[in-house]
């Protein structure tokens, strides 16, 4: 016997129910795949227990996706995948893990999860264990809960002495009606999957070999009932994973609210599990934030907003219906309303961007600013350079991209556009309406334009004027 507890994650299955193309375990939810939500609980149930554990995801329908994903999560623990060639049933599935490793009859606990539970956390688990520990006869416990929608759960099925779990479909109309159902998590000891899991038929309307058959009133096996909560809710169907979603971000916000983090109205916003905000940060309705985003103190970020893996800096304003996307803000910026920055942008403390505004892979240097319907493209814009409205640089000549730079306290007149490569000295003044398209040096005035030329009275050959 060894003291590491073995976890086996049923991750197999195709999830057909839900209607995707991809496997159920990798479908996202709050910035994370299913699986990863019970991935990670696993982690935190071994350093609650301070002992160690023996990671195995049984893995089928589209197997590599998932087996990618596993190798590329970064975990403190081992893990490990075992396939199910043809998806059986729930105890095929628990076969497929001890197949693939011997050794795993060995642990004296085998821990069973689904990967389409994502709510349990290790409180739940270490629940389960103190029960077995406390009572060596104990063969098996399964977390049981209440629901007034008990459609498409096992049925726990009360005898006079033990229990039996019956599924939705094998059970009768009065069966049916029982509000008592399976979780899908349970704590076993190893000798009795050893003694049973092989013995298991598929005799059922689905002709799925059961894993609830390892819970029969002959055994010395226990349901624990977790009263009406909605930890255990399942991921089958769209709607469920509408309603799990909406149980999980109300947790992320309110753990966001604990910190410090005001929402106006949270109920419409969506913000993902590894997303950071400081405190006295402000949230509008109706924001998205998502990915790795950290966001600093002090922050306004209001409604229509869309944020995806960004830093933002203390004190920034991000202002209506503007859309972030992997660049960084520092501190004292103001952004929007209706700006967009793109990807490998960093804007630097006390710049401002203003509305319909686009810039990409581009650094403004400390207190620059992009005032009105811009677009900045490739370029390198310096301290405290003032760009007016309607500015354009052209950075692509329809094979590559070229780089445009502006040199510190430059000012740039409103409809100018800068024909990249080009580089624009310090403290240079270009005249409002200027194509650009060579250098211009150190405090050099450039005008790019056509000479005006005036006819007086002669605009009414072209107006219609009422005599
Ligand atoms: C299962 C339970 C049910 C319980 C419910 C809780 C059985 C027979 N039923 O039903 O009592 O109330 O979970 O949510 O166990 N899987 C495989 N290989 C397979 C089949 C499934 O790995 O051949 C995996 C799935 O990927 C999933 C998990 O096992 O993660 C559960 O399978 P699912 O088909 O969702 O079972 P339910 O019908 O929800
Ligand atoms: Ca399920």
């Amino acid at each position: 016997m060894t003291d590491k507890i073995g976890i086996a994650i049923l991750a197999a299955g195709k999830g057909s129910r839900l209607k995707i193309e991809m496997p159920k375990a990798l479908c996202p939810m709050l910035g994370k795949t299913l699986l990863d939500y019970i991935v990670e609980e696993s982690v935190n149930f071994s350093k609650l227990l301070g002992k160690k554990c023996d990671i195995g995801v049984v893995v089928g329908h589209l197997k590599e996706y998932v087996i990618d994903h596993l190798n590329s999560l970064k975990l403190s623990v081992d893990i490990d995948h075992a396939i199910q060639v043809d998806q059986k049933g729930t105890a095929d599935a628990l076969r497929a893990y001890f197949e693939k490793d011997a050794k795993r009859w060995e642990h004296e606990l085998t821990l069973v999860l689904c990967a389409d539970t994502p709510l349990i956390t290790a409180n739940e688990l270490k629940k389960l264990f103190d029960k077995i520990e406390n009572d060596p006869t104990l063969l098996a416990v399964a977390a049981s809960f209440e629901t007034s929608e008990p459609t498409g759960y096992g049925r726990i099925l009360k005898k006079d002495k033990g229990f039996s779990i019956i599924e939705e479909k094998d059970a009768t109309e009065e069966e049916r009606k029982i509000t008592e159902v399976n979780s899908g998590l349970y704590l076993i000891r190893t000798e009795h999957i050893k003694k049973t899991l092989f013995k298991i038929d598929n005799k059922n309307k689905s002709q799925e070999f059961y894993l609830t058959d390892l819970f029969k009133p002959e055994y010395n096996v226990e349901s624990i009932s977790f009263g009406s909560t909605q930890i255990f809710q399942g991921i089958n169907t769209l709607k469920q994973l509408e309603e799990v979603t909406r149980i999980m971000q109300q947790s992320i916000i309110e753990k966001l609210m604990n910190k410090g983090v005001r929402f106006i109205n949270s109920s419409n916003c969506m913000i993902d599990s590894e997303v950071e905000i400081e405190a006295g940060s402000v949230i509008y309705p109706g924001v998205v934030i998502e990915g790795k985003t950290c966001i600093g103190k002090n922050v306004t970020i209001e409604s229509g907003v869309v944020i995806k893996e960004t830093k933002v800096g203390d004190n920034t304003t991000i202002l209506a219906n503007s859309y972030l996307q992997n660049c960084e803000i520092h501190s004292h910026v103001s952004i929007g309303p209706m700006a967009r920055i793109r990807p490998g942008t960093l804007i630097e403390k006390d710049c401002k961007v203003g509305n319909f505004v686009e810039i990409k892979k581009s650094h403004l240097k400390e207190g620059a600013k992009v005032s009105h319907l811009s677009y900045v493209g490739d370029a390198e814009i310096g301290k405290s350079v003032n760009i007016g409205c309607g500015f354009i640089t052209c950075n692509y000549d329809g094979t590559h991209k070229h780089k445009t730079i502006i040199g510190d306290e430059s000012f740039i007149g409103s409809d100018c556009q800068m024909i990249a490569p080009v580089s624009i000295g310090k403290k240079a003044y270009i005249a409002s309406g200027s194509t650009i398209n060579k250098n211009v040096p150190d405090e050099a005035f450039a005008i790019a334009r056509q000479r005006q030329e005036t006819k007086p009275g002669m605009a009414k050959r072209f107006l219609k004027i009422k005599e």
